[in-house]
């Protein structure tokens, strides 16, 4: 190639260039001119969004209510029916963090919408406890330090409690294959393995007896837990109650 050819080469990509990046910069102007020459009326925001009336069981509560047919089970939980210990962490199905039970079922409530729960039954973390008494998995994630930051361990909960739903006595494999879509920004991966398998044997009466040295916990309404190591977790990692949005 002749050096007056790259020369035009390299001059006639520069103007293609200044072009594009002339179109980039100006488009934002342009929309946001959009709306003013033909702004929507307030109205139409909401209007014609298509609504569908459900009945849904929420931790044993039926509900009879309208949802918006583009409401996520997540939204309609947190939302709606003030569920806020289902978390949303990535909302594309890929955290774990709002997993809850549907009809038994570990479900990402972010990638499911509020009408396919229709006539169907959720289980969230609120649902666990039993008034003062935590269930016995919520029991074994505060004596193994499970939640560190506490943003996966509603999720966590419900996908262990899932498993031990249908598999009472899994293994170490087992329960690291039911938790496996479940992050945990903290790492803690291994002592939720540990808190699931030991739930299971308080479950089966081993260690319902308790564990000499290891404090128990309470479910009672106090904002923290006092855990093995005298750390203190939020108790609405466990419980779900009171938690922060
Ligand atoms: S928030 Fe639903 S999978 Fe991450
Ligand atoms: S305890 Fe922090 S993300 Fe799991």
């Amino acid at each position: 190639m002749s050096k007056r050819k790259r020369d035009i080469s390299r001059r006639q990509f520069l103007e293609g260039t200044g072009a594009v990046l002339a179109a980039a910069t100006a488009a934002p102007a342009l929309k946001m001119k959009l709306p003013a020459a033909n702004p929507p009326a307030a109205d139409d925001v909401s209007s014609g969004v298509p609504t569908s009336a459900i009945r849904i069981v929420v931790n044993g509560t039926e509900h009879r209510l309208d949802v918006e047919d583009r409401w996520t089970l997540a939204e309609l939980l947190r939302d709606h029916l003030g569920l806020t210990g289902t978390k949303i962490g990535c909302d594309r199905g890929e955290c774990g963090a709002c997993t809850v039970l549907l009809d038994g079922k570990p479900v990402y409530s972010c990638s499911n919408l509020a009408v396919w729960a229709d006539g169907r039954e959720v289980q969230t973390v609120e649902g666990l406890a039993h008034g003062d008494q935590l269930d016995p998995l919520q029991q074994a994630f505060v004596e193994h330090d499970g939640p560190q930051c506490g943003f996966c361990t509603s999720g966590q909960l419900m996908s262990a409690k899932g498993l031990l739903t249908h598999n009472p006595h899994p293994t170490a494999h087992e329960v690291q294959a039911a938790m496996t879509g479940n992050i945990c920004r903290c790492s803690n991966y291994n002592r939720y393995v540990e808190a699931v398998l030991a739930a299971t044997a308080t479950k089966s009466g081993a260690a319902s007896k308790g564990n000499p040295g290891r404090p128990t916990a309470s479910a009672k309404p106090d904002s923290e837990i006092s855990t093995t190591k005298s750390r203190r977790i939020p108790a609405a990692s466990i419980t779900g109650a009171g938690g922060a949005r």
